[in-house]
């Protein structure tokens, strides 16, 4: 498939998503959510993909937020499905069955930080700028950010965020939690690409299963989400990768894991 505002670039296991809307600093519009949509759900039905990098066209910004100047002409109503498609959209990220690491190349505002958080890993340029800042244009974030902001970072730190709309340098980001890693802009997607890469050869269904675990347990009170942990793991015992995992320690040799 092709699309005019997404490009998608596969490296063995790893694959490279890119939003390509430079001129506009990668601000997304309607077709440019539909068409994320519509490649991460070829990334996960294509059994050669173990992880995801998603990041920005150009070097100035990974997502600069909506696109302002679609939201001007927006009913109350659009407005709802708008939020509605990105937050879908964001969603289907967070429950793809394998990892998806933000490599935040510069600019990652309102939507574009909003699209960062819903990604399993972020890795930061040093030139990158994150923040929300909806309330500036009255506002509010609609992409689930007041949701996933609260629970990545805390309640008080997310409303002071979301409040002042104040940006953040990528050091900030890191040291508040918002992003794991900050690393020379030159040097982000090889960072990226050697941690997806470390990943990718790993056990994938235990992988998934780790991810599922991780985010259905937050919903969860902490009891029920022991059993679902013991539950995948019990269903880890049905794959291959079990039985390649085990033998290959036992043999001081490297797994070569199927993903079955
Ligand atoms: C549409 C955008 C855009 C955006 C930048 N552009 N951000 N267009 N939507 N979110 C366009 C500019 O209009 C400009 O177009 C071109 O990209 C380059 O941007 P400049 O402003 O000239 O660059 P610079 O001076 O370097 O400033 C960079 C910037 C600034 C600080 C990132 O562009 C900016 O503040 N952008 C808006 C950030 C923002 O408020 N994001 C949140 C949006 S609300 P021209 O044609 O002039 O070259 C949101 C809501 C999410 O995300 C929830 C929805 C439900």
């Amino acid at each position: 498939m092709t699309w005019n505002n997404i490009l998608l670039e596969k490296d063995g296991p790893v694959a490279v998503l890119t939003i390509n809307r430079p001129k506009v600093l990668n601000a997304l519009n309607e077709e440019t959510l539909t068409e994320l949509g519509q490649a991460i759900e070829q990334l996960g039905n294509d059994s050669e993909v173990r992880v995801v990098i998603l990041t920005g066209a150009g070097e100035k910004a990974f997502v600069a937020g909506a696109d302002i100047a679609h939201m001007q002409k927006l009913t109350p109503l659009e407005a709802r499905g708008f939020a509605r498609l990105g937050q879908k959209t964001f969603s289907s990220i967070e429950n793809l069955s394998k990892p998806v690491i933000a490599a935040i190349n510069g600019f990652a505002l309102g939507g574009g930080c909003e699209l960062a958080m819903a990604c399993d890993i972020r890795v930061a340029s040093e030139n990158a700028k994150l923040g929300q800042p909806e309330v500036g244009l009255g506002l509010i974030a609609g992409f689930g950010g007041t949701q996933r902001l609260t629970r990545l970072v805390n309640p008080g730190l997310a409303k002071e965020i979301l409040f002042t709309a104040d940006i953040y340098d990528a050091a900030t980001a890191q040291r508040i939690g918002l992003v794991n890693h900050v690393v020379p802009a030159a040097d982000l997607l090889s960072f990226c690409k050697k941690m997806a890469g470390r990943i990718a050869a790993k056990g994938p269904v235990a992988v998934q299963l780790t991810k599922e675990a991780i985010n259905d347990g937050l919903e969860m009170d902490l009891e029920k989400a022991f059993v679902h942990e013991a539950d995948l793991f019990g269903v880890v015992f049905s794959t291959t990768d079990r039985d390649e995992g085990i033998a290959a320690f036992l043999e001081k040799r490297k797994a070569d894991f199927a993903g079955k």
